[in-house]
């Protein structure tokens, strides 16, 4: 059984191939960053042109890779929400379009439940239930998978997402965007003791989180070191700052785990590809005897793996849309 997803919510052109849920036989993605760079963040309407030119060479390069042809192909599964409504309408269009086309099932699939269900490429069926951190661009929560596979919300930030900080961030001290990825460079050289930045609402017994305050926090100190006419040692910044956000996203998620009383921790979305993320909730885990799930890298970020994955699992409950199939730039981690 194969399933072809498409993921086009954001700015990445991507098309997966899975075999019977757990088999990964394609994942092909079409960056966009270089078009939005100059921006210094996605333009929606570039991202949207974007998707409709890469949608089909794409996903032509994703058949070949996979050794197959779209005759072969048993389902197309989408995203279909959260995400740029103009983005996700071209992988939408394109799915109807295969699916009408080759007269086999439309599967539309909720982007965050796809960070998470992807973890099943490398490891098998997910024993549920399950803690899972999505931490993305767009996103920040800490949810209970529960053993029907329906997600409980239990915390998420109150402002940015974490991945907004990192790209804030990043902007500010001049890295090109997505600064994730730059930060976490620039950190390895740094000191994570370097400063001492807050850590919002780490004693509010609440699992949610905040890091606008960090941002700001971060701001006003490389403002002040310009002011006395000191240079800031960017790597310490970097270090410090990204140290501040590990250590809440791990203070919350453990807390999190030990009153839910699950034992596996999954890490999901763009900053679950973090190396100190990494490597904190690695050592803590070890430490406290939780099984940690990490996708490798590439299926961290926005991938069509992970769509694919999720819309197998779909399928084999049975769950399949018509053409009347919806996008739904906001939708919930309950959909
Ligand atoms: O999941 P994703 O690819 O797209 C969304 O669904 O938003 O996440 C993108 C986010 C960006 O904010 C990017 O800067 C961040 O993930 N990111 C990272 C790293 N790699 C990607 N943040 C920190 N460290 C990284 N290594
Ligand atoms: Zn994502």
């Amino acid at each position: 059984m194969l399933v072809l997803g498409i993921e086009t919510s954001c700015d990445e052109t991507a098309v997966g191939i899975v075999e019977d849920r757990f088999t990964l036989r394609a994942n092909i993605i079409a960056s966009q960053v270089e078009l939005h760079a100059p921006f210094g963040g996605v333009v929606p309407e570039v991202a949207a042109r974007a998707h409709l030119a890469q949608m089909l060479p794409t996903i032509y390069t994703a058949l070949d890779t996979a050794k197959v042809t779209l005759d072969d192909i048993d389902a197309i599964a989408v995203t279909n929400g959260p995400g740029l409504a103009g983005a996700l309408l071209v992988g939408v269009a394109a799915a109807k379009g295969l699916a009408l086309a080759q007269d086999v099932p439309l599967i539309g699939v909720n982007h965050l439940r796809a960070h998470v269900e992807v973890s099943q490429l490398e490891t098998g069926a997910l024993e549920l239930p399950l803690l899972a951190l999505i931490v993305s661009g767009g996103h920040t929560s800490i949810v209970r998978m529960n053993d029907d596979g329906s997600f409980t919300a239990l915390g998420a930030t109150i402002d940015d997402a974490a991945g907004e900080a990192f790209d804030k961030i990043a902007r500010f001290i001049g890295l090109p965007f997505p600064g994730g990825p730059h930060i976490d460079r620039l950190a390895r050289d740094g000191n994570k003791d370097a400063f001492s930045f807050p850590r919002a609402m780490v004693h509010d017994g609440s699992y949610n989180m905040s890091f606008s305050g960090l941002k700001t926090a971060v701001v006003r100190e490389l403002r002040r070191m310009q002011a006395a006419g000191i240079e800031p040692n960017l790597a310490d910044v970097a270090a410090s700052f990204q140290e501040a956000l590990v250590d809440v996203q791990r203070r919350k998620v453990l807390a999190a785990a030990k009153a839910e009383g699950l034992e596996q921790i999954v890490l999901a979305g763009g900053v679950a590809a973090n190396s100190r993320l990494r490597a904190v909730f690695a050592a803590e885990c070890e430490t406290l005897g939780f099984r940690l799930i990490v996708p490798s890298i590439p299926l961290c970020t926005d991938n069509g793996a992970m769509v694919a994955a999720a819309g197998a699992n779909l399928l084999a409950q049975g769950v399949t849309h018509d053409l009347s199939l919806a996008t739904a730039p906001g939708m919930g981690l309950d959909a």
